[in-house]
Formats: C-alpha cells, structure tokens, sequence
C-alpha cells in the first residue's frame, strides 16, 4: 500500500512541502508506504492539446511528467499539495493535472477508486478556492476523498512559517490518518 504527495510549489522546503510530508507521517505511522514528489526543479509544461493520449497511454511533451503518471498510476492514494499563487493553484500542479488526468481519461480511467485529496497553502486569502481547484480533479477522475477535522488549509508566508498553524496541522494530521484507514479498507 502506497499513498504519495505531489507538491506543486516551485520553493524547496517551504510550507507546501512541510504540510505535505506532515500528512504523509502521520500516513506512514498507519503501516501505508509513502513518498513525497517535489515539482520544483522539474519540467512540467502545459497540455498542447494534440491528443495523442486519445489513442495511446503516452504524452510525447518531452518533461519530466511521465514518470510521476506512473507512480500515480501506481499509488494506492494521490495527495495533490500547492501554494496559492494569485488565487490559484501554481501552473506546475495545474500542467501536471491536466495532463495526468487526460490520459487517464482516454486509457481505461486509471484513477478510478484510487484515494485522494489536497492541501492548500495560502499566505492570506483564496486557500478554500484552490483546495476547491485540487479536489475537483478528484471528483472528475474517480477517487474517494476522504474528511478530515475541517478543510486542509493552512498559513504562512516565510518557509517555515506554516508551523505556526496548529489548527491546520492537525486538520492535515487527520486527513492523513483517514487517507490511511481508507486506503487500508478498500486493500482488504
Ligand atoms: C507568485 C505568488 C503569488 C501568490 N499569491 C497569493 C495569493 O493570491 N494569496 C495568498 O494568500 N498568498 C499568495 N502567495 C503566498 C504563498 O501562497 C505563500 O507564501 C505560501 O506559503 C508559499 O508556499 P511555499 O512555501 O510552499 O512555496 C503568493 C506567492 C507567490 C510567490
């Protein structure tokens, strides 16, 4: 059983990625595997529209996106996590969705009745919105969403800072122990 973070900012260790590896331990103390990609540093451009996907399991992008469809692929549950960028999810997670989730569309639906679910990061404002943005890819390719003690939100501006949220720590804390009792439900 596996369940894996993608996060979608562009900043090393910065807040995203401290929510993100706090969910996934508090899904690893469960027994579940765990593995977090960092979409900073790698090449990940937008969808061209050309289809190819259509009638092959294939993107012909020359990137780095394929070999994280294949750990989706393979993944018991997908946790998206991304920083709000003016209002939204960052372009990075944002090419790697549409891209992922339209090959998967075309070959057999590949997500389906996988567990997932995001975290959003804001500094100030538009968190719900891009959370909203993440779980929505969810709902189009078929994975169970689980709850957890509220919306898996937090805050902060400087790396690090994000820390200082106790209450949204402990809502992604909980959401990571629901990913867990699900995956393990649905692998037995
Ligand atoms: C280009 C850019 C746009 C941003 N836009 C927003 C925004 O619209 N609302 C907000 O609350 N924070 C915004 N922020 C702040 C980030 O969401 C915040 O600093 C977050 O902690 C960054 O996460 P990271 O440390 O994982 O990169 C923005 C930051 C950058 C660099």
């Amino acid at each position: 059983m596996k369940a894996i973070a993608i996060v979608g900012s562009p900043r090393k260790n910065g807040n995203t990625e401290i929510l993100a590896k706090h969910t996934l331990k508090a899904i690893e103390e469960e027994g579940v595997d765990t593995e977090l990609i960092r979409l900073a540093g790698l090449d990940i451009k937008p969808c061209t529209a050309c289809m190819v996907c259509e009638k092959k399991e294939w993107c012909p992008i020359k990137d780095d996106l394929f070999p994280i469809y294949t750990k989706m692929k393979k993944a018991d549950a997908i946790i998206f996590a991304s920083p709000v960028y003016c209002g939204s999810a960052t372009p990075q997670i944002k090419a790697l969705m549409d891209r992922t989730g339209f090959i998967a569309l075309w070959n057999g639906r590949v997500f389906d009745r996988k567990v997932g679910g995001s975290l959003a990061v804001a500094g100030r404002d538009s968190q719900n919105f891009t959370l909203a943005q993440l779980d929505f890819w969810f709902h189009q390719v078929g994975c169970f969403i689980p709850g957890s003690t509220g919306l898996n939100v937090a805050f902060g501006n400087e790396k690090g800072e994000v820390e200082k949220d106790e209450f949204g720590l402990k809502v992604v804390w909980n959401f990571g122990k629901n990913v867990a009792f699900l995956v393990k439900k649905l692998k037995t």
